[in-house]
């Protein structure tokens, strides 16, 4: 049976805990959804295997690509695709056309816009109003790389207590499930006890309705990563392993 956003928030009435990771294309997300992994985000973090420096560079058409070969891959998890950078901030018009395109010539379920209050929720609220189910993202926001860095999010008390304010008008205006991005645990704690939608965190402690991560940090696949990843393999040691042994052998004539 293929998740929805309502069994989402169901399962953090039930305090059951959401898995997400991202993909990229259709032979990593095959093997995400069979392992059973929730919610699969096309996020435009796959700058990284893309060999972009920031997810700034990346267009709609990328996202598209790359989402309509993640969702041929998917039969169970929701797959939530990222809006890239100023893609919807321009106006609701260019919001509405880049949601729009997405689920027509992807077939995600969902979009994921970054930012708060008020713009971005006004924004939510009309695609929401639409019919196009948004998850929000608040905290650090890469897109913003440039105002923001990539330093945590919400350390001082106006800058916590402005998050917290922009995750309730973020569920105000509609999401179905917000991103808490590289801010304190307990920032982390106090919105997810506040809001009635899932929250999902990377780097935000483990009091989350559940977590996400970078599926090229997880497998080792990325040069470097964020202090709040966790490496679950080294692909990048595999990868150049088994392609020395193939290049040994062929040059020595032992395969084929
Ligand atoms: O692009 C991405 O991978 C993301 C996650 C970090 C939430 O937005
Ligand atoms: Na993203």
């Amino acid at each position: 049976m293929a998740i929805t956003t309502q069994q989402l928030i169901q399962w953090k009435q039930q305090g059951r805990s959401i898995v997400a990771l991202t993909a990229w294309d259709y032979a990593i997300a095959q093997l995400l959804d069979t392992a059973g992994v929730d919610l699969i985000l096309v996020g435009d973090s796959m700058a990284v295997v893309l060999g972009y420096e920031t997810t700034l560079p990346i267009t709609l058409d990328e996202m598209i690509y790359h989402a309509k070969s993640v969702r041929r891959g998917v039969k169970r998890a929701l797959v939530v695709v990222d809006l890239p950078f100023l893609t919807y901030q321009e106006s609701l018009q260019q919001a509405m056309h880049s949601a729009g395109r997405v689920l027509k010539e992807t077939g995600a379920q969902a979009v994921k816009l970054e930012g708060g209050y008020p713009a971005i929720a006004e924004t939510i609220a009309r695609l929401v109003e639409a019919g196009i189910p948004v998850m929000g993202h608040v905290g650090l926001t890469p897109q913003s790389v440039h105002q923001l860095g990539l330093r945590q999010q919400g350390k001082t008390q106006e800058a916590s207590e402005r998050i917290l304010l922009e995750a309730i008008a973020l569920e105000q205006a509609g999401v179905f499930s917000l991103v808490l991005e590289h801010i304190p645990a307990d920032l982390a704690m106090q919105i997810t006890q506040k809001l009635s939608i899932p929250t999902i965190g990377i780097g935000a402690g483990t009091h989350c309705d559940g977590q996400v991560l970078v599926t090229s940090d997880v497998l080792g696949l990325a040069e470097k990563h964020p202090p709040f990843a966790k490496v679950y393999t080294n692909l990048r040691e595999t990868i150049t392993k088994a392609v020395q042994d193939y290049a040994v052998e062929v040059r020595d004539r032992k395969f084929p």
